[in-house]
């Protein structure tokens, strides 16, 4: 009997030192250690053994049992701590996962650009809100009170008295209120006009206002202002014309054409400013005196001077989110 629970020893102990895995330690366990297993079967057969030898070999049992055991225990615990390093191991010779990283939109491209040239040329930047009242979007702005652009056709009108700004004017408004003059800024901004979705026309799109007040402020400062942009932006030798036009919250008031060919197309005359000397009536609004002051403001709209930059011809696509057109930029 001494001799069959060494033999089993050594098996186990030979069996213990092929094992390579929890899968083959299973196996192992099944095959000593389980309730029919040979530890078990040695343990069974000690009623066949005499009086006199019992203890004897009731005691190698005993070690027997507690050898295979705690060899198992420790082997396995090896094994599972292998298991979790080999999940956690990082095979550095695969190749990189590909980052897509995303790009700024084209428009915010054009208002970078142009909020750089502005600050060049001594401007700083102030923001209104897009939800506005009447009063600045119209009323403080000289708009009388019967004036189409304040039909339903072309304002969102939020209640009576609440709109979605359909130009950034308002915020020239908010500027004077706030500060005193001299003041020059430019102001970005969303706009909104309920107007029919083309390919030339949007219901948002963005602007940006320039307003410049202070003593002895000329129509002439506003013209070499806006050519040195023009030509900043769209290259030094961009032709371009001024054109009186009219605006209730500036007189005289202008706009700003430049020469657009694109490719394989007739060349033509395009307006991208609304421009003007800022009316007394609105610096009386705002309570700067007409008297000492005078200012200049403009407006122009971002899509159309980024469409004409980069010669896209349908206003929608700015605001697709399709990818193929944005990875482009
Ligand atoms: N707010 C005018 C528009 O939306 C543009 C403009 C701004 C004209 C400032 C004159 C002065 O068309």
């Amino acid at each position: 009997m001494i001799d069959k629970i060494d033999e089993t020893r050594k098996s186990f102990d030979e069996n213990l030192s092929k094992v390579e895995n929890l899968t083959s330690l299973e196996d192992l366990r099944i095959k000593f250690l389980s309730r029919k297993g040979l530890v078990s079967q040695l343990f069974e057969s000690l009623k066949d053994v005499s009086k006199e030898e019992k203890p004897k070999v009731g005691q190698a049992l005993n070690q027997l049992k507690i050898h295979t055991q705690s060899k198992f225990d420790e082997l396995k615990e090896k094994l599972e701590k292998g298991q979790k390093s080999l999940d956690e191991f990082v095979d550095l010779t695969l190749p990189g996962r590909k980052r897509v990283i995303g790009s700024k939109h084209i428009i915010t491209q054009t208002l970078d650009e142009i909020k750089n040239i502005f600050k060049g040329l001594g401007f700083s930047i102030y923001e209104g809100p897009e939800l506005e009242s009447d009063y600045y979007n119209f009323e403080a702005l000289n708009f009388p009170p019967d004036h189409p652009a304040r039909d339903m056709q072309d304002t969102f009108f939020v209640t009576d008295k609440f709109l979605l700004r359909t130009h950034t004017s308002p915020v020239q408004i908010r500027l004077m209120k706030e500060k005193k003059p001299p003041l020059r800024a430019i102001m970005p901004g969303k706009v909104f006009r309920n107007e029919a979705i083309s390919a030339k026309s949007y219901c948002l799109f963005h602007q940006v206002e320039g307003l410049y007040v202070d003593t002895d402020v000329t129509f002439a400062e506003l013209k070499g202002t806006l050519v040195a942009f023009v030509k900043q932006f769209f290259g030094q030798d961009i032709k371009y014309r001024f054109r009186a036009s009219f605006f209730p919250f500036t007189e005289p008031s202008a706009e700003m054409d430049i020469w657009w060919e694109p490719k394989g197309k007739q060349g033509r005359w395009m307006e991208i400013l609304g421009c003007g000397m800022v009316d007394p009536n609105v610096l009386v609004n705002v309570g700067i005196d007409p008297e000492i002051y005078t200012g200049y403001a403009f407006g122009m709209g971002i899509e159309r001077t980024a469409m004409r930059k980069y010669g896209i011809d349908d206003i929608r696509i700015l605001f697709d989110n399709d990818k193929r057109f944005l990875t482009q930029f």
